[in-house]
């Protein structure tokens, strides 16, 4: 057995082997049994690492030196790999990256069902470059010069990293926010300064459609209404771009970690951009969510539009979670009849034009909080043969997952981008009558420590 050491005497300064990599991407090393988490380091390293800070049950550690490099590291593709937080895993070649982030899935499954549940190999995103289509740079300025600087976050800070060349997003986005740097100083606009809650533009928000390689710019302002700077800035990114369908204005004046305020409003050209899931066009507006790798996202789709074609005949089908209905959408032409629910209702009234537009007769598109909505429906004595769950990060809560066992006949289906709440909600399901058939992770986030799943629950 593992003595577990003293956090006290466990020196400063030590070498160790990278075991492997925690969920959140760091690699992690294992002193008489004492954690330590190692943040850039790859499994198999063999590193010199200094502990940052200690913790009883664990610690957390950066690389000294790399002693013996991992065979899995590869150079980099972005020069700024190393001090941007964005993507943590790109030092490690695809395939393995693949292969750590099942691992991540399976250990955090197992940690709740042991070997009960297969967790299939990762489905590898088609594009690993140029995939995110949807940019949120924070916006500020230099001290001195007044220079705008826009970029990602260091790891865990605040601190941020002017990024001139992102790979990871379309290469027109980073001429729109090069075109901003510059312009914005032209037209005198300040960015913003987090720590005196002053300046302007504090963010830039681009949706960008992989299927019309049209963008919508949404400059996000510590302001309550437009000034004439901004509105000078939105004409030259209009007059200047083919491919900007649109440049809108948020209004954020708050001291928030939250990028979009409650309001937009549209200076030039049209507020949404049109994408292409499964052959049906959908509007992207600037709240509205949607996947933001569409490349696999529709892999995702497809995949559950096969397992449903090949198991049942016209099934009556639940979406929830459902943002502008993209699931329900997909699966109207295998459904009879498809119900989908949404709190947010822009996305809904976005559904329904996409609805309309798309000449979509079987689905009712409706605005309400998911358990809410669950709740009326089993009151009703409604019930559908699959629900498809698609929540946020922290998951459902206990009573939606009840509701939804109710109102299912025969399949869940639930898309999680959260290991840890997944792996505890399908505990719930299978506590309450699922059979947990199956767990397919896709890699919709290509060199993040981030992936996605679909776990099918027969029931
Ligand atoms: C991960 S997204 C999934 C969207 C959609 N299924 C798709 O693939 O485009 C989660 C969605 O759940 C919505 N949401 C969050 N909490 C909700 C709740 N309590 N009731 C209804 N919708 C909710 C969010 O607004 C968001 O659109």
């Amino acid at each position: 057995m593992h003595k577990i050491i003293n956090k006290k005497n466990i020196p400063q300064i030590l070498d160790v082997k990278i075991e492997k990599l925690s969920n959140l991407g760091f690699g992690i090393a294992k002193v008489d049994g004492y954690v330590i988490f190692v943040s850039g380091s790859c499994p198999e390293d063999f590193v010199k690492i200094r502990l940052t800070k200690k913790n009883k049950n664990f610690a957390n550690a950066e690389i000294v030196e790399v002693i013996k490099p991992s065979p899995y590291r590869v150079e980099p593709f972005c020069k700024m790999q190393k001090v941007c937080g964005a993507c943590q895993l790109q030092f490690i070649n695809y395939p393995k990256q693949l292969e750590f982030k099942r691992d991540i899935v399976k250990d955090t499954m197992r940690s709740i069902f042991g070997s009960e549940i297969e967790v299939k190999e990762v489905v590898p995103s088609p594009k690993v470059t140029e995939y995110r289509h949807k940019l949120q740079y924070p916006v500020s300025e230099t001290k001195e010069s007044k220079r705008i600087v826009a970029g990602y976050y260091k790891q865990n800070s605040h601190e941020l990293v002017n990024i001139k060349h992102c790979p990871i997003q379309p290469e027109f986005c980073n001429e729109i926010i090069e075109f901003i740097r510059i312009a914005s100083k032209e037209c005198n606009v300040s960015g913003y300064v987090e720590k005196e809650h002053k300046g302007l533009l504090r963010h830039v928000v681009i949706r960008t459609s992989a299927y019309s390689r049209k963008n919508l710019v949404i400059l996000v302002i510590n302001s309550k209404s437009v000034p004439e700077e901004i509105k000078e800035l939105a004409n030259g990114i209009f007059n200047e771009f083919e491919n900007v369908s649109g440049v809108e204005i948020n209004f954020n004046d708050k001291k928030t970690n939250l990028i979009l305020g409650d309001n937009t409003k549209l200076l030039e050209g049209v507020d949404f951009v049109e994408e292409k899931l499964c052959d049906k066009i959908f509007k992207i507006g600037a709240k509205t969510f949607f996947q933001v790798n569409p490349y696999c996202a529709n892999n995702i789709f497809e995949y559950i539009k096969k397992y449903i074609s090949s198991n049942f005949v016209s099934p009556t089908i639940l979406d929830a979670y459902a943002g502008i209905s993209a699931f329900g959408i997909c699966l109207s032409d295998i459904a009879s009849e498809v119900t989908t629910v949404e709190e947010v209702p822009e996305s809904v009234s976005l559904a329904k034009n996409i609805l309309k537009e798309n000449r979509i007769k079987n689905i009712e598109a409706y605005c309400a909080d998911a358990g809410v909505f669950f709740e009326e429906l089993v009151h009703k004595g409604k019930q559908f043969d699959i629900t498809v769950l698609d929540p946020p990060r922290k998951g459902c809560t206990e009573e939606s997952l009840n509701y939804a066992l109710k109102l299912t006949k025969k399949a869940i289906i639930y898309v999680s981008c959260n290991p840890a709440t997944l792996a505890r909600d399908l505990k719930y399901l299978k506590e309450n009558g699922g059979k947990i058939t199956s767990v397919q992770p896709f890699d919709m986030f290509p060199h993040t420590y981030h992936i996605e799943n679909v776990a099918i629950i027969e029931l």
